[in-house]
């Protein structure tokens, strides 16, 4: 039986045991030579003690090199060392795969995260890939279980979709036409035809597209179910090359019937320290690793964000507090117009040094589907800003009046035959709901501290790269 490292400790003390992994790192002194062995299971290496004396140590030992797999059985022992309180002294190795130490392209250096993106698929080999894997899944864990835990359902929302959610027109095309020599068909509006693809041949027989957010169905099953969450890709084709964008990310959305803007805000509150409560429990050396290497100071600034509460503000009152920060931005404050990620920053970062929900945002800037308030002029939606990330949640309550709706609808030019079943929603047994979307791969860099997207997903996509 092989045992994970992650599972040994002093308790195994004088047992035989089998372990397999690969190598880290090798280094021999008079007697001895040491391996450092890794399986992913958890973010330290189990010291591997080989006696030179061993039978065949010589041709072992050539084998044993940096990114090799080795399967191992041998005696767990007390080690001397100061890292570690236990080693496995080898009795029986067998190296499984062997790994050229003059090609491989990980070397004992630290390599830049840019040089490592090229190498995705080796990448979670390292220190740093590794303990984003593990965040990764005890966050999505967390999620699960924290959306359980208040009943939830989680509902599985189409990949596949006919409608813009956003409005934003972002979408990815799927389609079957032969690109080459697409189908065409004439359209006439009242002075001219156009010669344009016919979309009734494709695959769907009208235009599809990948989703941009589960919300819209989302809302049908809140609308019947009560509360519910998705979380699954989310794709979008903005030609956004910045450090929090990426083509393809996964999306948490939650969505509660009977429930409005305040109860958004707490749900979101709570879920975001919930999971970093459970992160820093189940990942202590990962995020030691973290805090060392990636942003020091980061296990106290999460401890502050799981133990104050958020600071909320009308989008109206954070205008006026930027317009009197006597900052000089890049891009003018006015009423009206959207926050830039310097504003953002700026609030959660300098002003109130903590996470900030801001809510009641000017109609125009915000999605269609988003509540109108008594005012006339803003809508409840709010999003979570958080340090060194900016936004990582986007939500509203949602216009359940139909006649609101609608009105809204051919303001902003929506097609409402295409959003015929989003209506009826609004027609028959409509309810108060509102929900949010938290990008979970910000999630990730905010409780990493990794500055840049694309090293937070596994194999990340963004405008001209689709490598793996
Ligand atoms: O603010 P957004 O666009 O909101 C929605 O999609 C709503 N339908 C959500 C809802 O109410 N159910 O996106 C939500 C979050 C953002 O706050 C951000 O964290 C993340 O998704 N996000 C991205 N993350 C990575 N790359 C991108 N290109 C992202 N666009 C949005
Ligand atoms: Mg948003």
């Amino acid at each position: 039986m092989r045992t994970k490292i992650n599972l040994i400790s002093t308790k195994e003390m004088d047992t035989i045991l089998t372990v397999t992994g690969w190598i880290k790192s090798v280094r021999t002194s008079k007697k001895f030579s040491f391996l450092a062995l890794n399986d992913g299971s958890c973010f330290n290496s189990l010291q591997i003690v080989i006696d030179t004396n061993m039978p065949k140590y010589e041709e072992t030992i050539s084998l044993l090199s940096t990114g090799a797999s080795v399967k191992i059985t041998g005696k767990i022992v007390q080690s001397p060392g100061k890292e570690q309180s236990i080693e496995l002294m080898a009795q029986d190795i067998t190296v499984i795969g062997k790994c050229d130490p003059e090609t491989y392209p990980l070397q004992k250096k630290r390599h830049s995260f840019e040089f490592l993106r090229e190498i995705a698929h080796l990448r979670p080999r390292t220190n740093t890939f590794g303990a984003i894997a593990r965040v990764r899944n005890a966050l999505s864990f967390a999620t699960h279980q924290f959306f359980q835990e208040k009943g939830f359902l989680y509902i599985h929302t189409p990949i596949i979709t006919a409608a813009d959610c956003e409005g934003a027109g972002e979408m990815f095309k799927v389609t079957t036409l032969d690109l080459e020599n697409p189908p065409k068909t004439d359209k006439n509006n009242s002075e001219e035809t156009f010669n344009v693809t016919d979309y009734s041949k494709d695959f769907f027989e009208k235009p599809t597209y990948l989703t941009v957010s589960g919300q819209l169905e989302g809302e049908a099953y809140a609308c019947a179910l009560s509360n519910i969450y998705t979380f699954g890709p989310t794709f979008r084709a903005e030609n956004s090359n910045t450090s929090r964008h990426l083509a393809e990310f996964w999306m948490i959305e939650p969505e509660m019937a009977f429930a409005d803007l305040n109860d958004n805000m707490d749900y979101a509150e709570e879920y975001i320290k919930y999971c970093l409560k459970y992160l820093l429990e189940k990942c202590p050396q990962d995020m030691k690793f973290f805090n060392r290497y990636i942003k020091p100071g980061l296990i106290d600034k999460l401890n502050n964000v799981i133990n104050s509460p958020f600071e909320r503000l009308e989008y109206t009152k954070a205008i006026e507090i930027l317009k009197n920060s006597g900052k000089k931005f890049e891009y003018k404050i006015k009423w009206g117009s959207d926050l830039q990620s310097e504003h953002e920053r700026y609030l959660t970062e300098e002003h109130f040094k903590k996470p900030v929900i801001l809510y009641n945002y000017p109609k125009e800037i915000k999605a269609f589907y988003m509540r109108q308030n008594d005012d006339g002029k803003t809508v409840a939606a709010m999003d979570v800003l958080v340090e060194g990330v900016g936004e990582i949640i986007g939500g509203s309550q949602r216009e359940e009046r139909l006649n609101v709706l609608e009105e809204k609808m051919d303001q902003t030019r929506l097609d409402k035959e295409n959003y015929w079943w989003y209506l009826e929603l609004r027609k028959y047994g409509s309810v108060p709901h509102a929900g949010f979307g938290l990008g979970f791969e910000r999630l990730i860099q905010f409780a990493t501290g990794m500055e840049n997207i694309r090293d937070v997903i596994p194999f990340p996509r963004y405008p001209g790269h689709c490598d793996f």
